[in-house]
């Protein structure tokens, strides 16, 4: 079947039944599909949106395309939670059926005001010749779920091109701020750009953010910016990023800056630091964070990429979310854990301390491991029984490497932009590792959440084997992880 523009364009309301069921049941069915991290119930996910706290729950939505593995008429999935870690799916709550969105809900963000949820997010429009104008779009949604007034608050200014998307919504004494996405007639190039509005209605421009002294490519998708202690983090996409200004692998990175504070009205960082790699896995894009009302920093990502095929596409589905994290800084870096609920879907811990760990999983497990100093070997997961076929994890603790490899581990993925991505830590010392498999993902925190890599790998399902390639002095633990959709 080819995906002409009319029909990623078709209206919801086009599409029959049966074919949605059959797709529901492909992604059900697929031996790739997570089962404790949210994904599509059908079709393509991509950015994770409106993560937010409301009426005494997490709130989080995510980008859906409902009718296959491309990226097509746009609209928001809801789920809410208590813990961020058991999600509930609330379906559909942000439709494209107003002329401000008709191509699309695309991203954006969240805040409890008044007892209502307040969306804001950006309208994908085009006219008949195609041409786009992307709509800030203001909606609130009330306790039951429902969403409704919708209006435009703004659209581009004539300084910046048809790029201008993802507001983030945010609140400072009694002003709102919004961050968005943007690209510049100009020079054609991304920034961050800072609105502000009393009242949600009326909103002014401040101007772009100084994100950097560098230049950061052609456009910035999905900003935000949390308060993480007395410190201020902007996470974001820059796309088209010269590589001299922060080394990357991923068609696009997520990256982020730590600065001391922000003067939204002055539109600047003070002190802003450099640009790091937000994940140094594969996959990871679109991040959200926000605030919550007792000031933790959370986070949650797209576990895909825009313009790469995965091998899902062709069981008509794709993608999915990262597990949530909590984020803080120690010693001046930004860290990057579990939340600590994630530990209600452990299933029988056992202790291990052989090299061969498991000759068989469901694919749904939790590994922790203390690797002891100054050795270096090689730990297959998903793995056949000659280990000729496994996604490996490659670790010196002589040397403070660790390096993630997925060229043996089945379908490939992305293979243009490396099959490896490493990162490195203090040498000498012993090396903890957190290891989340959930099927076709994966997610490594390095030393208590200094580093990240996460990762999509598509191994044959039946090559369930995890052992070492050799004899490792270390002490861990193994846990099956619950489903819990
Ligand atoms: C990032 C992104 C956003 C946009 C959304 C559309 O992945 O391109 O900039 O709002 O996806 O689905």
């Amino acid at each position: 079947m080819e995906w002409t523009r009319e029909k990623r364009y078709l209206p919801y309301n086009k599409w029959d039944a049966e074919t949605l069921l059959n797709l529901q049941a492909e992604a059900a069915n697929s031996a790739y599909q997570m089962h404790y991290h949210l994904h599509p119930i059908s079709g393509l996910v991509n950015d994770p949106n409106g993560f937010s706290y409301f009426n005494g729950e997490y709130h989080l939505f995510y980008q859906s395309y409902p009718f296959g593995a491309v990226h097509g008429l746009k609209s928001w999935v809801h789920f809410k939670s208590q813990d961020l870690v058991h999600w509930i799916n609330l379906g559909l709550a942000v439709k494209p059926d107003s002329i401000a969105d008709s191509h699309g809900t695309y991203s954006g963000s969240a805040r409890e005001i008044d007892g209502k949820l307040f969306l804001m997010y950006t309208g994908n429009h085009r006219d008949e010749n195609w041409i786009r104008t992307p709509y800030q779009i203001g909606a609130w949604m009330d306790k039951d779920g429902k969403v409704s007034d919708k209006t435009i608050l703004f659209k581009n200014p004539d300084h910046i091109t048809e790029h201008f998307r993802d507001p983030q919504i945010l609140k400072q004494n009694d002003t709102y701020y919004a961050i968005l996405g943007a690209q510049d007639k100009a020079e054609k190039h991304g920034h961050i750009d800072v609105w502000k509005s009393q009242d949600l209605k009326n909103w002014e421009e401040l101007g772009f953010l100084n994100l950097s002294e560098h230049d950061l490519g052609y456009m910035i998708e999905c900003p935000n910016i949390v308060r993480i202690g007395d410190k201020v983090v902007v996470i974001f996409c820059p796309q088209g990023l010269d590589k001299d200004v922060a080394d990357y692998d991923d068609i696009y990175p997520n990256m982020y800056v730590i600065a001391d504070d922000i003067d939204f009205e002055n539109h600047k960082l003070i002190n802003p630091g450099q640009l790091h790699n937000l994940d140094e896995g594969f996959d990871v894009y679109a991040t959200q964070a926000f605030n919550a009302p007792d000031g933790a920093a959370y986070e949650v990502s797209w576990v895909g990429l825009p313009d790469t095929a995965y091998p899902t596409d062709n069981e008509n589905w794709a993608n999915c979310l990262s597990q949530v994290k909590k984020l803080s800084i120690r010693d001046g870096k930004l860290i990057q854990e579990p939340v600590e609920t994630i530990k209600s879907l452990r299933r029988n811990a056992e202790k291990i301390n052989s090299k061969v760990i498991k000759e068989n999983t469901t694919g749904q497990y939790e590994l922790k491991l203390n690797i002891g100093a100054n050795q270096n070997g090689c730990l297959h997961l998903a793995a056949n029984n000659d280990l000729s076929q496994s996604l490996q994890i490659k670790f010196d603790t002589k040397d403070g490497k660790l390096t993630l490899d997925r060229a043996q581990a089945g379908k490939q993925v992305a293979v243009d932009y490396g099959t490896t991505r490493s990162t490195s830590f203090t040498p000498h010392e012993d090396l903890k590792l957190n290891i989340f498999v959930d099927h076709s993902l994966v997610e490594i925190f390095v030393n208590d959440g200094e580093h990240v890599l996460t990762g999509r790998f598509f191994t044959n399902p039946v090559n369930q084997r995890i052992e070492f390639d050799q004899d490792i002095d270390y002490q861990g633990k193994f846990y099956n992880m619950e489903t819990i959709l």
